[in-house]
Order: C-alpha cells, then structure tokens, then sequence
C-alpha cells in the first residue's frame, strides 16, 4: 500500500470516527421480522426479479446483434430492409401489458393484505402523532403518553400479538417507517391511517420519517422496541406511575414549574400539562434526546436544555436562556422522572 493510499484510509477511518456519535443505521428491508415487511419483501423480490430477467433479456439480444451483425470486411452492399412486422409488434405490445398486469396485482393483493386487516377487539392500539420533528405516542387504553420510543411485545405464530397503529400528524406531512416492521405509511393532517405491525423478534428496531418535512426531516427518528410480555408489562406498569409521586428532585421541580417550559410539556400529576413538545413523565427511560438526535446521557441532558439550537437547529423548542443554578436544577428535576 503506497503512502497516499495510507493517508486516504486514515481520512476515511477518521471520518468515520467523527461521524461515529449519533448511529441510528436504519434496519435492512432485506431482512424483515414483521409480518407488512416480509409482504412487501417478497414482492420487491418478484418485481426485481421481473425486471431482472428483462434486463438480461434486452441486455444479451443488443449484446448478440452487435456481434454477429457487425460490419464485416466483405460487406459491400446494405441487408435486407425490413419495413413493419404486425407479428412482431402485436408479440411487444402484449408481452409488456402482460408483465404489468402480474406485477400490478400481486401489488394489489399484498396492498389489500396489510391494508384490510382488522384489529381484533383486545389488540393493542397505539397512535402516532407525526410533529416536527419528533413522534408522539398515545396507548389510548392504557392511559400513557410517551414520546419517540414504541413499546410492544412480541409476537409469534403461537401467541399472534399484532400492534395496531393509528397514523395521524399535527401539522405536515411525515412517514412512519421502520423497514424491518412495515412499508412506509404517511401521517397526513386530517387524514388517520392505519398500519399494524407483528414482530416476531425481541429487540430495538430503527425507523425514521420518510417524508420530507422541514429542516430537522432528517433527526425525526423512531425506535421500536419489542419486548417479551412481561417486559412489556413491566414497561407499562413503570410508565402508568405518576411522575410526580416517583420523583425526588423537590428543589428543581419548583424551579421547572415555575418556568415556560410547562406551556409546552406535560409530566403527569403537576401543573406541567403543555402539549406542544414531548411529554416528559418518564423521560429518562428513553434512550435518545431530541427524536435520536444524540443519547439520553446526563452530559446530552444538561446540553440540551442550554441550548437546543446547537443540538438539532431549527427545532421548535428554544433556548431558555437559564443561568447556571436554574439549569442545575431543571436538569436534576428531570433526571429524576424514571
Ligand atoms: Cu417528519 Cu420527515
């Protein structure tokens, strides 16, 4: 290896290095673990196969005609001209439509699967409100409110457990995507749509938006976290518990209470009731601030709160502009919501 070579991979190693901070590597659509994603899986299967064997078709046909059909040496006069061919154009009208044809309803058909799925009466249903740039999650009948991070359990041809989603947007549109669980659905203001997912693996699935939406489009980032049912219960038990109760940083919650920040948030059983940002009651059992932005650490915390800006520009909740003892106390007040 020459040295230019070297110094080129050092480059890259350090740029890697650089970016390494916020990993959010999105799962692989090739490797579904839900039944709407292993559906459009296997279609994007036939129609790349489809495509595939045309390519090769039309591919080696020009590649044989430039060959046997070149100039030769002793060529001296033109071939034969051929003018129109009813056979052959009847045979490449009808071969295409016919393509098109399988392809368009075997689309229709996996649509009409995903889509036309009812939720059964105990099913889970969650909804997610697209906002920018972060997602709201409501368990309508569970009673909790949470932010960024979807909880479910897992599912198995044994005990079907399908998650229902209700899709709707507080002001643009965005997607929900997560690969490995479902194709993408728009959240559309004033338009709910629906999507159910049924994981059939434990563990974090990535997902972002897939909808242009604004300047932080692409720090609008989703978990899912599938978990086994009584992880999931024991999830649901910690985050029906009122904030207020739990906590132990009585200095700060006066200093929070006391400062706008409630006009935008809510942390259950105070005077915080905000609705605009993220609901805050159990923040610290999230993993990321900021939708994915960076991760839930004390550090990322107290950075966060002096000035969002910095973090993720544009986002809509502002610098506060607190002074070192109120800063102290907002970040030890909300390091104690479990
Ligand atoms: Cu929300 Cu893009």
């Amino acid at each position: 290896m020459n040295l230019s070579r070297q110094v080129a991979c050092l480059w890259c190693l350090s740029i890697a290095a650089a970016s390494a901070e916020p990993v959010h590597p999105v799962g692989n659509i090739f490797d579904p673990q839900a039944t709407p994603a292993e559906s459009v899986y296997h279609l994007s299967i036939l129609v790349i196969s489809v495509c595939a064997a045309i390519f090769f078709v039309v591919a080696g046909l020009l590649t044989f005609t430039i060959v046997r059909f070149r100039r030769k040496t002793d060529d001296h006069d033109e071939p034969a001209q051929v003018y129109g061919s009813s056979r052959i154009e009847i045979a490449w009208t009808v071969i295409p439509i016919l393509i098109v044809l399988v392809l368009t309803m075997a689309t229709a058909r996996v649509v009409s699967a995903i889509q036309g799925r009812r939720a059964e009466a105990n099913a889970l249903q969650v909804t997610v409100i697209g906002h920018q740039w972060w997602w709201e999650i409501r368990y309508g009948d569970l009673g909790i409110i949470t932010a960024n991070e979807l909880h479910v359990p897992v599912s198995s041809a044994a005990k079907p457990a399908p998650t229902f989603l209700r899709l709707e947007s507080a002001d643009v549109a965005h997607s929900f995507w997560v690969p490995q669980l479902s194709g993408k659905t728009d959240l559309i203001p004033n338009h709910p749509n629906n999507m159910w997912i049924d994981p059939r693996q434990e563990g974090t699935f990535l997902g972002n938006c897939a909808e242009y939406c604004g300047m932080q489009h692409a720090n609008m980032l989703l978990r899912v976290i599938v978990q086994s049912p009584a992880e999931f219960g024991k999830w649901v038990a910690a985050q029906k518990l009122n904030a207020a109760l739990d906590s132990r940083a009585d200095e700060g919650r006066e200093t929070f209470l006391a400062l706008s920040c409630i006009s935008c948030h809510t942390v259950s059983g105070t005077s915080a009731a905000g609705t605009f940002g993220p609901d805050l009651s159990h923040m610290m059992s999230r993993e990321t601030l900021g939708s994915g932005a960076i991760p839930n650490t004390p550090a990322n915390l107290r950075a966060w709160v002096r000035d969002p800006q910095a973090i993720k520009p544009g986002n809509l909740m502002p610098n506060m502009q607190l002074n070192a003892l109120e800063l102290d106390e907002v970040v030890a007040y909300l390091s104690s919501l479990k």
